[in-house]
């Protein structure tokens, strides 16, 4: 669909991580280390799962609205494929996708479908009271955790009294019931990278305590689906083996942080995915996907 942008994403994707504790990568920040070519068909894939185990692509109320016509926002959109789906499906509302960087199709696209690039830590560029849905899915986890509560904020600022914010975001870490020791290795690895990077991978289980401090928001609701990861939760769970195999080819600079926080060469990193991955077989890892949403206050 003509994403644009790929090669040059992963600047050092060259950089060899055969033994990662002599090496000393340029800084690069997270939000970049998910967006490599081959993790954008997971990305597709994961909004076709979510939207099939939640039976629909949005929870917030506002089927009416989008029917008739209404504008709605995404932030952090990746390569669009919440937007692309709903754009296709309600052709008399609007929507616009933001992102810092342009995953999103450049080319081919419904008319009722634009994009951006911005930086979501900032004031984001739209008035108040803009828009009647603002949404955002599996970015949360890779902010700096002390910008959640801006963002929180300019979501609601921007959306119409009435409107609706949502977030979708997965629970998976090694306390999780059900993980395995290797699997839970790797998960605790990945949670102090996120640590290093001032992101938490919990930041949605406090999500709906920060909407409730809100005085302009009401009628949160919060949406859990559980499934088993690994070939013991069906179609679902292979589905998602596949997403999370993001571990085996993700950045090199991801490779590099968590080598360096679990104090593993390269070679132990690569085993420990192996490892990790068949003890899938025989294990039961729940992870939960979470939908929060709630209306803005009318004034
Ligand atoms: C894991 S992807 C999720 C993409 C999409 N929301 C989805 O569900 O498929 C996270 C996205 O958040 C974007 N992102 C991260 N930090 C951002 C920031 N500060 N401003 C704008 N986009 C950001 C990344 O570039 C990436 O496209």
């Amino acid at each position: 669909m003509g994403n644009k942008g790929s090669s040059r994403r992963n600047p050092k994707s060259k950089l060899s991580t055969a033994n990662v504790k002599e090496i000393v990568p340029e800084t690069k920040d997270f939000k970049y280390y998910f967006n490599n070519d081959d993790n954008i068909h997971r990305q597709h894939d994961l909004y076709f799962l979510k939207k099939h185990i939640f039976d629909c692509g949005i929870s917030s109320p506002i089927k009416e609205k989008l029917i008739t016509g209404c504008k709605v926002l995404d932030l952090g959109c990746g390569p669009a494929t919440f937007l692309l789906d709903l754009a296709v499906q309600y052709p008399d509302s609007n929507f616009l996708g933001v992102d810092i960087e342009p995953l999103f199709p450049s080319e081919i696209k419904p008319k009722n479908l634009k994009f951006k690039i911005i930086d979501i830590l900032q004031r984001l560029p739209f008035p108040d009271n803009e828009f009647d849905l603002v949404h955002t899915a599996s970015v949360l986890y890779l902010l700096p955790s002390e910008k959640i509560d801006f963002l929180i904020n300019e979501m609601i600022r921007i959306t119409k009294p009435n409107g609706y914010i949502e977030f979708c975001e997965s629970i998976l870490n090694n306390q999780s019931k059900g993980i395995g020791e290797k699997f839970g290795h790797l998960l605790h690895g990945y949670g102090l990278v996120s640590k290093l990077h001032k992101a938490d991978i919990k930041v949605v289980v406090k999500l709906s305590q920060m909407l409730a401090a809100k005085s302009n928001v009401n009628k949160i609701s919060v949406k859990d689906k559980l499934l088993v990861v690994g070939k013991n939760g069906g179609n679902l769970g292979i589905i998602m083996q596949d997403i999370l195999t993001w571990f085996n080819n993700s950045s090199e600079l991801f490779v590099v942080d968590i080598c360096r926080q679990l104090n593993l060469t390269k070679k132990q990193y690569d085993q420990l995915v192996v490892d990790a991955f068949n003890e899938l077989n025989f294990t039961c890892p729940r992870m939960t996907l979470r939908r929060v949403f709630a209306q803005k206050t009318p004034v």
